[in-house]
């Protein structure tokens, strides 16, 4: 009897992990269901994919989302549109929303508002503080969790702990990889008088290389004592990679797409506040070495620390203006760039971005190609040149800091659990998104 399918991908160029090559894939019930050339195989559906790359669903495990609290930034529902449109498949979004995603009651209002309203796949970091250490083993299991979150440092909203003894009872109490913003707050208060009135500029010289570098130190120092997993959020320094090079055994590294393409020595002149982030874009010698990062494995995941404000919040005079910049939406444009530009291999990317957060993380079924996984994909065109612009962005903020760059490779399809949820710059509904599974997660 000839296979059966509800959808065939067919003739694409399949990046996975045996490689790449020209195959059918066969979806069926929103899992993949075969991997072909098939012979007589019966579908309701066909797509002609010749031509195009077929890679596994793009993860991206850092966003902020806004909501509740902070819609007029973003909701759930504009950033998974953002999502979708750029080819991202899952997302995992940050705690630092209003009120705080910091207790089982807090999670679960964010998994009942996201299910079926976001595009794309989901879960939800929760802040550790303080006051929540004892429910911390709870916390990393419950359904949609993907995980705990800490700030060393602050940045936008009032996560913080930053101060040792506490982050160590955090540390010994995690099951699962945790994932921190490491910027040392101590440091950050010394030198805020560095921070010059109107000139963006001045935003790296405050929020220095040895501000990151003190804070990882102290988390990989206090992960090898207690052998638990930490997930060091992007990281922006040669000094932190050169560190992170030697520590690999329980930290894992992110880098941000902005942080390999923006170049600190001239994008504040041309961008001002509007590349104003946490940590800062820097310049050349330290994107040399995140790029070093990258080649040399060291890198485990890309996030894109999708942050959004609003126009008017960006144009407040620096330091009065807010710091982050939209990203979900433009990870895989800006990064097949960098693809078609020989910096990275079409197979690394998937490394990055699938591979690679399915690894750290533990999730169930998905970060591959491959029979019985869920037919979460992202269908690129390598060869399509296009414009980003402001237009585009599906954000509630409605910018990007790579209006009117100009890109080689983009995202054509993604599909969600076998559904179409973007096809050629369509966002296509019902929205069907649900919650992430986690092996250690037990839901
Ligand atoms: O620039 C940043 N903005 N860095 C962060 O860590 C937080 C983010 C935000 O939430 O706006």
């Amino acid at each position: 009897m000839p296979a059966s399918f509800d959808l065939i991908l067919k003739g694409a160029t399949v990046v996975n992990q045996d490689g790449e090559g020209v195959r059918d894939l066969g979806i069926r019930g929103g899992v993949i269901a075969g991997v072909g050339p098939f012979a007589g195989a019966i579908a309701e559906e066909t797509i002609d994919c010749a031509g195009l790359h077929i890679l596994p669903g793009v993860i991206d495990s850092q966003v902020h989302f806004r909501e509740p609290g902070l819609t007029h930034k973003e909701d759930l529902l504009t950033g998974s549109r953002g999502a979708v449109a750029g080819g991202v498949t899952a997302v995992f979004e940050m705690p630092n929303t209003m009120p705080l995603t910091t207790t089982a009651d807090t999670l679960a209002e964010k998994v009942r508002l996201a299910h079926n309203r976001m595009f794309c796949d989901f879960a939800f970091y929760v802040g550790g503080t303080r006051e929540n250490i004892g429910d911390i083993p709870a916390l990393e299991r419950l359904e949609g969790s993907a995980g705990i979150k800490v700030f060393m440092g602050s940045s936008t909203g009032n996560l913080l702990v930053d101060d040792e003894p506490s982050l160590d009872r955090i540390i010994s109490a995690l099951g699962r990889r945790a994932a921190f913003h490491a910027e040392d707050e101590a440091r950050l208060i010394s030198r805020m008088g560095l921070r010059v009135e109107d000139d963006p500029s001045s935003h790296p010289v405050w929020r220095d290389a040895e501000a990151a570098l003190i804070a990882t130190d102290r988390l990989v120092r206090l992960a090898e004592k207690h052998r638990r997993r930490v997930h060091v959020l992007h990281v922006s320094t040669a000094d932190e990679m050169a560190y992170l090079a030697q520590r690999k055994a329980w930290a894992s590294v992110e880098v941000t797409p902005h942080h390999l393409t923006l170049d600190g020595d001239e994008a504040y002149e041309r961008l001002g506040t509007y590349v104003q982030m946490n940590p800062p874009v820097r310049g050349a010698e330290h994107r040399a070495m995140l790029w070093w990062g990258i080649r040399s494995g060291i890198v485990d995941v890309l996030g894109s620390d999708h942050a959004p404000h609003t126009r008017e919040e960006k144009d407040h005079p620096y330091p009065g203006s807010h710091s982050g910049m939209t990203g979900v939406q433009t990870l895989v444009p800006i990064m097949l760039d960098h693809v078609n530009a020989g910096r990275l291999t079409l197979q690394r990317f998937v490394d990055l971005t699938s591979h690679g957060p399915q690894r750290l993380f533990g999730i169930r079924g998905k970060g591959r190609i491959a029979v019985g996984y869920d037919a979460d994909l992202t269908i690129v065109d390598m060869k399509r040149t296009e414009t980003i612009t402001n237009a585009w962005i599906e954000s509630r903020s409605r910018w990007t800091p790579y209006d009117g760059q100009r890109v080689q490779g983009w995202p054509v399809g993604t599909l969600v659990r076998g559904r179409r949820a973007m096809w050629q710059g369509e966002i296509l509904g019902p929205a069907h998104g649900r919650p992430v599974r986690f092996l250690e997660a037990g839901v």
